[in-house]
């Protein structure tokens, strides 16, 4: 794919993009962690057997590991633990040649401790990068406000040899950046130079909307009992409401400048903000008025959504409705931050969900190994260090490897070597090698679905219209573009439903590869499955 697509604008909006774990995809040496020589040998599976259009690397650069790669110590480094610089500049390289973009971690809100630049700005108060990250006096004996840290107790860390708090979102090894000193911005807008100088073809910036706070930074009002409603429980960060610590309108000109970056390499990378904003028009602020700010935010409102069918409708219309005229979205189902979708959906969803996913108006973004059904794993040993320990989360259960078949070291590593983390419960019978073999297997319907969207422009750039006569059990919708139709009818009863649509011929059935039949009058869906009708 070229920078622009074949439907114009940016390639981003024709493209699945699939997201990589490096740790937990392929361990090429032996070691127990995966690894980017590891990715590449798995490219002609991404490419050729999958059918994806470009990959999004969790971090693979220098770090120690606290945060695994969210601490990072240097930007231009390649940490062992993944290989070297040309094992990435090899991979990008091996990507493009087979036609698919790669899209890096940009990790814009804080370092690890251990970085060079904090470790300079840490020596003194009059160290020339003191101002690179943020140190304030405390109050009255304590941190300088009440913020909290996403990941459990106060934002802020005191360090005894200089007698300042610095501030950190996350860790207190991770501690945030000073984006309103122009030199730091400066330093990390020479990362992304660094980058896009390699090649890459995106960024994934995360914690985007975290990076500005309140000036005067003021104590969060406390959250009254059930103000969040509880997708995900995030313990002590839910006691306020993050009106100071987060999104101060100083972010979207830091999103500008960015952007501006990215735009002077003129080949439509595109930026994703990892953007956790529930308000919809809120949301929406960060493609800019001009839509001079990131390519989009994030969408993660269907993974937050109540899992029904008035729900979802009324979720994706109003996402839909609040994408500004001219811009682009997204959906997901899953991510390195969240539990498995197989696990959180009801048992027998999961067919529903990717067909949802991969037929919606917007770039689908695809966690890998769900299209095998990876469930969450359990992990006795937690490696994940995110301290709230909230009952019942745990990122690690959703980083698990990838399991690319039966037996010891699921083919994720050498057998007899102990992986990172334990492979899954379902591996010897939920993995690409045993799954490519059957013809019903779910791997094998991500694999009809990915082509039947891409060869499909309705599918891939057509509006989008929902059936007001969906039922509470039925979700019914069409994907229009000048020449084509397609309906999409998703069945969430576990009894068979019949629906009437225009005449049209059968191209997709969730549970029966073989469907293709003319259809003039209703047409059936088995329970828990999705049907796609063409109509031109
Ligand atoms: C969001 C990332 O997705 C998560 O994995 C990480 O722990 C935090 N940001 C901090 O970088």
């Amino acid at each position: 794919m070229s920078g622009r697509s074949s439907g114009g604008g940016p390639w981003w909006r024709d493209a699945v993009i699939y997201q990589i774990y490096p740790l937990s995809f392929r361990d090429s040496d032996g070691d127990g962690f995966g690894d980017l020589n590891g990715v590449i040998s798995k490219l002609d599976y991404l490419v050729e057997v999958l059918g994806i259009d470009a990959v999004w690397l969790s971090p693979f650069f220098k770090s120690p590991m606290e945060d695994w790669g969210y601490d990072i110590t240097d930007h231009t480094e390649v940490d062992p633990l993944f290989g070297t610089l040309e094992d990435a500049e090899r991979l990008i390289d091996e990507a493009h040649r087979r036609g698919i973009k790669v899209i890096i971690d940009y990790v814009i809100n804080h370092t690890s401790d251990q970085h060079p630049w904090f470790l300079d700005s840490r020596s003194s108060r009059s160290s020339a990068k003191r101002d690179w990250y943020v140190w304030r006096d405390g109050r009255d004996g304590g941190p300088p406000n009440n913020w909290v840290s996403v990941f459990g107790g106060p934002a802020w860390t005191y360090d005894e040899p200089t007698e300042q708090w610095y501030r950190h979102t996350f860790l207190a090894g991770q501690p945030d950046v000073n984006w309103r000193n122009a030199d730091l911005e400066e330093a990390m807008l020479d990362v992304v130079r660094f980058w896009m100088d390699r090649g890459v073809d995106g960024l994934r910036v995360d914690a985007a909307h975290q990076m500005m706070k309140d000036p005067l930074e003021r104590d969060n009002p406390p959250a009254p009992h059930d103000y969040y409603r509880p997708w995900r429980n995030m313990g002590e960060f839910d006691a306020f409401i993050h009106l100071y610590d987060m999104a101060d309108p100083a972010v979207h000109d830091a999103h500008r400048h960015l952007q501006s970056v990215v735009d002077s390499y003129g080949r439509d990378a595109l930026t994703v903000g990892e953007i956790h904003i529930f308000d919809l028009p809120e949301w929406a602020s960060y493609y800019g008025e001009r839509l001079d700010q990131l390519s989009m935010p994030f969408n993660f409102h269907l993974m937050a959504s109540e899992w029904d069918v008035p729900t979802l409708r009324a979720t994706i219309e109003s996402v839909l409705w609040n994408v500004p005229a001219g811009a682009w979205t997204n959906w997901t189902m899953g991510n390195h931050d969240e539990h498995r979708m197989a696990s959180r959906l009801p048992a027998g969803h999961e067919r529903l969900a990717a067909t949802l996913l991969l037929t919606l108006r917007g770039t689908p973004v695809l966690y890998y190994g769900d299209e095998v059904g990876m469930v969450q794993g359990h992990v006795a040993k937690s490696r994940d260090t995110w301290g709230i320990q909230v009952e019942g989360f745990s990122r690690d259960g959703s980083r698990t490897p990838m399991p690319w078949e039966p037996g010891p070291g699921a083919g994720f590593t050498a057998p007899g070597t102990e992986p990172w983390l334990p492979i899954g419960p379902d591996a010897e019978t939920r993995n690409v090698e045993t799954e490519l073999v059957d013809e019903g297997s779910l791997l094998n319907m991500y694999r009809r679905l990915l082509a039947l969207r891409r060869g499909s422009k309705a599918l891939r750039r057509g509006s989008f219209l929902s059936d007001p006569a969906s039922t509470d059990e039925v979700f019914v919708y069409r994907r229009e573009s000048d020449d084509e139709t397609k309906t999409v009818v998703l069945n969430f009863s576990d009894e068979p439903r019949t629906v009437s649509l225009s005449p049209g011929r059968i191209v997709f059935d969730t549970h029966d590869p073989g469907r293709d039949a003319s259809i003039v009058g209703p047409v059936e869906a088995a329970p828990l499955s999705g049907v796609i009708v063409s109509h031109r």
